[in-house]
């Protein structure tokens, strides 16, 4: 087979890039070792940032993100018996929209799949040759084990936190910047109506809780637990009892709990974006803790960057933006890693915190709210930087 640009990866970042690529005339393979009905039900994140809805609505006329999704313009932050609301819009003029992150994958691929874009579904990568000559290539194999061999002009890796394409990119994983956090959060959905307007993100002095939303019927919340916590070891009452407790103001419309997980907490960077004809984008290049849902965000930004970068290298032989395109990305890459370290630290309580630790973290949520320059960065963090183009 052979291609422009082969990407391993049809998560948000592997199929917004294909679009990209695709308005400029350059043509390219998706590849993902799961099936289009796992990409469409696994249950991710659900805050997009008010660029990746502007992005998204102007690719897809289709796209749902107006019509489902809910926009928000602001948030509750709950700390010491208190409630502060970050008001988005009245700071900044920019809002963010809840539109869970399979929803968006559903649209995205159906778009790509009515643009005649070649996804191919169970296909697994298993290594990248040649990324420093023109022709590097993606070896993979179909459901059957039958090996399939995708020639291009640019491999790129937006194939997750597990990424192949990123060995070759960056070297070992062990070889990035990592962080790892004492604690998790423990996920419900359940079949409730909302709690709040807003999503209320709460500090409080049994841990930290996050009260979200999917729609009308259906609520996502999320609470502080142990990192080896078994998800099926609390009952539904006692799983309740400790999310009401952590928000103290508010009663929780509770419901039938269809789903829980735990999500381990993470902060990586890998050493290196780009090597030869190789890139990376996504969580193949990062990994920031959930606080804050940078995470779906930070892959489009990522992708915004490298769609031109290969515009410019494979339409005008240019080869500056790509050679560009780590250092650009990293600088939103980091901005990101420190608001969802930020976030996370000064919400959730540590295990073995001193009552310094405790009245110093109550402190910093007073600084944050009581000052506007305070508020005013959490709402430009929180509905994102402009994106950068690299031109
Ligand atoms: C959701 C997840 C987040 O990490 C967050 O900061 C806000 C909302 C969510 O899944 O709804």
């Amino acid at each position: 087979l052979r291609t422009q640009v082969a990407i391993v990866g049809a998560g948000p970042a592997g199929l917004v890039l294909s679009h990209l690529l695709a308005e400029a005339g350059i043509d390219s393979i998706v590849l993902d070792s799961r099936s289009r009905a796992q990409i469409e039900t696994t249950i991710r994140a659900g805050i997009l940032e008010q660029g990746t809805v502007d992005l998204l609505a102007r690719i897809d006329p289709d796209s749902r993100v107006h019509s489902v999704g809910d926009r928000h313009d602001g948030i509750e932050l709950g700390f010491d018996g208190e409630r502060h609301r970050i008001d988005f819009a009245g700071l900044t003029g920019r809002g963010v929209w809840l539109y869970p992150q399979h929803e968006v994958l559903t649209d995205l691929l159906a778009l790509r799949l009515s643009r005649g874009q070649d996804l191919r579904f169970e296909v697994t990568a298993s290594r990248v040759d040649d990324i420093d000559s023109n022709r590097p290539r993606v070896i993979a194999a179909d459901r059957d084990g039958g090996e399939l061999i995708i020639e291009a002009d640019f491999v790129v890796g937006a194939d997750g936190s597990h990424s192949v394409v990123r060995h070759q990119v960056a070297g070992r994983s062990s070889e990035g910047y990592f962080r790892e956090y004492p604690f998790a959060w423990f996920g419900i959905l359940c079949e409730a109506p909302p709690s709040s307007e807003e999503l209320i993100y709460s500090n409080s002095d049994n841990g930290f809780a996050l009260i979200s939303q999917r729609s009308p019927e259906v609520q996502r919340m999320y609470f502080q637990c142990d990192p080896d916590a078994d998800p099926n070891e609390m009952s539904e009452a006692e799983i309740w009892d400790t999310l009401q407790a952590r928000v103290p103001g508010t009663t929780l419309n509770e419901g039938r709990i269809f789903q829980r997980d735990v999500l381990r907490f993470r902060s990586f960077v890998a050493r290196e974006l780009r090597h030869g004809r190789a890139a990376l984008v996504g969580d193949a290049a990062h990994t920031v803790p959930p606080t804050g849902a940078k995470g779906m965000n930070l892959a489009i930004a990522d992708v915004v960057l490298l769609s031109s970068a290969l515009e410019s290298l494979l339409v005008r032989r240019d080869e500056g933006p790509i050679d560009a395109y780590a250092e650009l990305a990293m600088r939103r890459i980091w901005k990101a890693q420190h608001f969802s370290w930020w976030m996370t630290s000064m919400l959730h309580i540590a295990p073995g915190a001193s009552d310094f630790d405790r009245r110093r973290q109550v402190g910093e949520l007073r600084t944050v709210v009581e000052s506007e320059a305070g508020r005013t960065y959490l709402a430009e963090a929180y509905t994102g930087w402009p994106f950068a183009t690299g031109a």
